[in-house]
């Protein structure tokens, strides 16, 4: 049993691994801004699993100190944190030059710059324990540079990719781990429009049972769902641009 801190848990692949590591036997320290949301799946959790401790706080991932706060507070609720999922995220970019330099810039902010902030926070508890495992939730996009609306999306999740190779080089041999997902096409809110028209979906379940299988492997990376995107990966990456075009 440990205690695990997901950020982004109030709705899609953060409240299902929720679901999922309660059902394991883990104790939950889940926070987003939809504290409602949080409240009631708390309730859920609590009603298939009574012995589970599930503690809420709010927070918005872009207010930098907030971060650093309930971080704290969630270590000294446990007394210790096990492992922090770094998964609140937003899809909310527009093609370049088209006048939404706002949504971009949100994007960017909520997934790599409040990305920086939730790391630094769970590496300062982790380094106190020396021991700890972070989890950050990047994204297949992060292979190659997408176009239109994807275009700024996969850049913040190319940099969040990185920002855990980079930890993962320094750790090495070390006991804090570092493990970086990049998941397919997973049903969740974040593309509730376009779940019809994208290959390769899956259900939220089935999606997140292959994130939770690799997290509790401690996998440095792994792409989720393993098929097609394990198979996929070389080609995003280096396939030229018009054979992308067409697989995508
Ligand atoms: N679903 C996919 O196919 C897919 C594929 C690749 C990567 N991902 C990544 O998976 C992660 C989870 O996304 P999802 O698919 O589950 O989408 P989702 O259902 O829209 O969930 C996004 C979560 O992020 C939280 N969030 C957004 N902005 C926030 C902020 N400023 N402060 C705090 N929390 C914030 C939301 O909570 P509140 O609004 O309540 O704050 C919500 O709980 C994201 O990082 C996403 O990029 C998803």
């Amino acid at each position: 049993m440990s205690t695990i801190l997901i950020t982004g848990a109030s709705s899609g692949l953060g409240a299902e691994m929720a679901r999922q590591f309660a059902a394991k036997g883990h104790d939950l320290a889940l926070c987003a801004r939809r504290t409602e949301r949080l409240e009631t799946l708390r309730d859920e959790i609590v009603a298939a699993a009574p012995e589970r401790r599930v503690e809420l706080r709010a927070l918005d991932v872009n207010d930098d100190a907030q971060v650093f706060d309930v971080f704290r507070a969630f270590r000294d609720d446990f007394g210790r944190l096990d492992r922090v999922i770094v998964n609140a995220g937003l899809g909310k970019g527009a093609p370049l030059g088209t006048g939404r330099y706002d949504a971009n810039r949100e994007t960017a902010m909520t997934n790599f710059v409040a990305a920086i902030a939730q790391a630094e926070a769970a590496m300062e508890i982790f380094r106190a324990q020396d021991a700890g495992h972070l989890v950050l939730v990047s994204s297949m996009s992060a292979m190659r540079g997408m176009p239109k609306s994807m275009t700024v999306y996969a850049a913040t999740k190319a940099a969040l990719s990185h920002l855990g190779e980079g930890l993962q080089y320094e750790l090495l041999g070390k006991p804090i781990k570092v493990t970086v997902l990049h998941c397919g096409y997973i049903a969740s809110e974040m593309n509730e429009k376009v779940q019809q028209q994208v290959k390769f979906m899956v259900s939220t379940e089935d999606g997140v049972r292959s994130m939770v299988d690799a997290i509790e492997k401690e996998k440095a990376h792994a792409y989720v769902p393993p098929l097609p995107w394990t198979a996929l990966a070389p080609l995003m990456k280096h396939a030229p641009l018009p054979i992308l075009k067409r697989l995508l």
